[in-house]
């Protein structure tokens, strides 16, 4: 029989000193409690129920719906025993083992959950939890057992003497249950200096009711890293980043100082990848074999084919880069940038919603906006196009082996047909047939001699 999870997440967070509730933190790119919900369900969760509090709202729809996902809400916060009661609405009448974690705790791993659920089933205990040895086991709650070494309860830094404050078993508050669990929950007071209603109390009641308390010692602390503050949600990410680098090297990429790449889970990379240092991949970024990303370019939902280069300081987001081009340095490719295959954007070019055909340049400074660029085709330096009246946006299209010379303006809605030929310098904003010339400017001036006239005239006014 399947085991349901609950996902204590209804704190304040005070100490990460937030508008933003604690659980909604962003880890690479996704909120904290996230992570917590991925591993319920990766361990085979029918049913996972996250309590909400402090922006209940916000933490809710920051969710898609999931088959198997409620939310509950606590209003106030009364504790974590207090917390856990409210999902009893959700849960009353769930047959199997019911695990308990906590959603400022993100890096807990799937079979730590699964063995949890297991040494319950296999002891007939019928409460579970996790402990940790830690050299400083401050701001813990501490494992007191008997001279047998059964557990007998859990006591509260707050509430423990300093005997009890010298234990380093701590309770990393990772819990798992029977089905009786509701109805020992009611007895679950706040007598303590919290005035709060303690979950891990339920060690103790279990026990006074006859029945097992059962624990598993976890080896690895950083599993089990809390977030309450800032310094802790930097710590955990540097795990988090460290596990995934490592992953890709194994997978044969190759990171210049890894240590300065920043990456997120959703991001996918190929073998012979190069990232040179102070790379930011994001999202749903993927880059195909060989490609080579250099110093400091920052791709967002970006796809990169095999063999392409970004070079280094370019922003990418929502681009798609084709085989054997290139962008940057100094590129800025925003939504719906697409370079076909060996295509070229140098420094300072940017590209919203605009696509340049095969082999097609725009090598310096220049805007393509709503666009489309045909094979080969050439735009110069400066180069704008000029997609916004003010109120609705419109294209620029230009064919195949068109050439549109330096600093020049193409008001759209406006068309440059196949091997069209723009002067430099020139406003279009009527369309350009096929091979033509445009030019579209003030004629030349040259008046001979005026520098030297110019200058007798002075030496004459000042004699
Ligand atoms: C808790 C445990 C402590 C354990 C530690 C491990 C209790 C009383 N203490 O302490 O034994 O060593 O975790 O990290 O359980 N929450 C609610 N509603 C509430 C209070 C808390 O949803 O009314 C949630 C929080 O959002 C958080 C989790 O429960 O995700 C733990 O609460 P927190 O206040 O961080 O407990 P700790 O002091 O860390
Ligand atoms: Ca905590």
């Amino acid at each position: 029989m399947a085991h349901a999870v609950v996902i204590l997440a209804a704190g304040l967070g005070t100490r990460m000193k937030s508008k933003l509730p604690k659980v909604l933190h962003p880890l690479l790119g996704r909120p904290l409690v996230g992570y917590c919900i991925e591993t319920a369900f990766k361990s085979g969760a029918e049913r996972v129920v996250v309590v909400v509090g402090h922006g209940a709202e916000q933490v809710r729809q920051a969710f898609a719906d999931h088959p198997g996902l409620t939310f509950v809400e606590q209003r106030e916060q009364l504790g974590t025993a207090h917390a856990l009661a409210q999902a009893e609405s959700v849960l009353a009448g769930f047959p199997g083992p019911i695990v308990v974690t906590q959603g400022d705790t993100p890096l807990t791993r799937v079979e730590t959950l699964k063995g949890l659920v297991e040494v319950l089933r296999r002891e007939k205990a019928g409460m579970a939890l996790l402990t940790m040895r830690l050299a400083d086991p401050t701001g813990y709650g501490r494992i007191v057992r008997d001279e047998r070494g059964e557990i007998l309860r859990n006591v509260e830094q707050k509430d423990a003497t300093p005997e009890e404050q010298a234990i380093q078993e701590i309770n990393p508050g990772v819990y798992c249950f029977d089905s009786t669990l509701w109805e020992r929950l009611k007895q679950v007071d706040n007598r303590n200096a919290a005035n709060e209603y303690y979950l891990p109390d339920l060690i103790r009641i279990y026990r006074e009711a006859g029945q097992k308390v059962a624990s598993v010692e976890s080896k690895d602390p950083e599993e089990l890293l809390g977030i309450n503050s800032r310094a802790q949600l930097a710590q955990v990410e540097r795990v988090l980043l460290e596990r995934l680098r490592a992953h890709w090297m194994t997978q044969g990429v190759r990171m210049v100082l890894p240590e300065s790449i920043y990456l997120e889970p959703s991001v996918e990379l190929a073998p012979d990848v190069t990232l040179w240092p102070g790379v930011i991949l994001r999202g749903r970024t993927r880059l195909g074999e060989g490609v080579e990303v250099g110093a400091y370019a920052v791709l967002s939902d970006t796809v990169v084919e095999p063999y392409a280069k970004v070079r280094s300081h370019s922003v990418c987001e929502g681009a798609y880069i084709e085989s054997g081009a290139d962008a940057g340095p100094f590129a800025r490719l925003r939504p719906g940038a697409h370079l076909e295959e060996g295509a070229h954007v140098g420094n300072f070019v940017e590209l919203k919603n605009a696509r340049l055909g095969r082999r097609a340049k725009a090598g310096h400074l220049a805007y393509l906006g709503d666009a489309e660029v045909g094979e080969e085709s050439n735009i110069g330096a400066g180069v704008i196009t000029a997609n916004y009246d003010g109120k609705r946006k419109h294209k620029t299209t230009i064919g195949r082996r068109v050439f549109v010379g330096s600093n020049s303006v193409l008001i759209a809605p406006v068309t440059l047909a196949d091997g069209a030929f723009v002067a430099g310098g020139s406003a279009i904003n009527q369309d350009v047939p096929e091979g033509a010339l445009a030019i579209a400017r003030m004629r030349q001036r040259n008046i001979e001699g005026y520098v030297k006239r110019k200058e007798a005239e002075t030496t004459a006014q000042q004699g």
